[in-house]
């Protein structure tokens, strides 16, 4: 991953895609005199600049707005939903190449869950979409050992302790009965760390696998495990549950 666009454009035209002024007064801006570039003053057009070099105008340093990005990306297991590791663990950026702009996971996933995960280079995005106030619907497909009585899986429902902290209402379906196991399909409102793993811990049947399949109406559709793409601007909606 690269975070910086190194790509070089023309000063006035970098200047516009700060938002200093059009490409036309920052000809007139450079002209002035107005304009600095790592340091030395610039009058003439046709210099080459890109986000390394530091550019001021009036002596104020200008920054290239980075476009808004939103990416969906079908995780698979044995990766962390962090920008790094420090254990030198693969992490869901590897799997993420050719995307110039600053992007970061959009809450969490475990290393050993699967499923969609959003990642973006805007933060309010971000926060509206963790935010237990927000309300934004996580559907998980867990499969869970043993087979669940009705009364565990009301507690479910209704809210469980896990810990100190005890969880709101949450859909909760049986979708398969396997031998040994038992496919839920599970909707909570918040995120806490390993929630759900930790919800069915409390009732006594623990999480074998545990898959995200959508976040707010947004679903994973037929993105295969480990590809990704962006998000259309219907589907930044559909993640932020604000379309059907
Ligand atoms: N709940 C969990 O327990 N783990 C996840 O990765 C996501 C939700």
């Amino acid at each position: 991953m690269k975070y910086k666009n190194k790509e070089k454009v023309r000063l006035q035209k970098y200047m516009a895609q700060c938002g200093v002024a059009s490409r036309r007064h920052s000809e007139e801006l450079i002209r002035a005199g107005k304009v600095m570039v790592n340091g030395k003053t610039v009058t003439q057009m046709g210099v080459l600049v890109s986000d390394e070099d530091e550019i001021r105008v009036d002596g104020v340093l200008i920054k290239r707005e980075e476009k808004k990005v939103y990416i969906m990306l079908n995780k698979p297991s044995g990766y962390v939903t962090t920008v790094s590791d420090p254990r030198g663990r693969r992490t869901v950026l590897d799997l993420i190449d050719g995307v110039d702009e600053r992007i970061y996971p959009v809450g969490r996933l475990d290393y050993d869950t699967t499923g969609l995960l959003l990642l973006t280079n805007d933060g309010d995005f971000a926060y509206e979409s963790t935010h237990p106030g927000k309300m934004v619907a996580k559907t998980y497909l867990a499969e869970v050992k043993g087979r669940p009585s009705d009364d565990k899986l009301d507690m479910l429902r209704y809210g469980v302790d896990i810990g100190g902290f005890i969880t709101s209402p949450a859909d909760v379906e049986v979708i398969k009965n396997k031998e040994k196991s038992t496919i839920l399909k599970i909707i909570i409102h918040e995120g806490r760390n390993r929630q759900v793993k930790r919800m069915c811990e409390t009732i006594g049947h623990e999480v074998v696998k545990l898959k995200r399949t959508a976040i707010g109406n947004l679903t994973l559709g037929k993105l295969k495990t480990g590809q990704w793409r962006y998000l259309t601007p219907r589907e930044v909606n559909l993640a932020l549950g604000r379309a059907k």
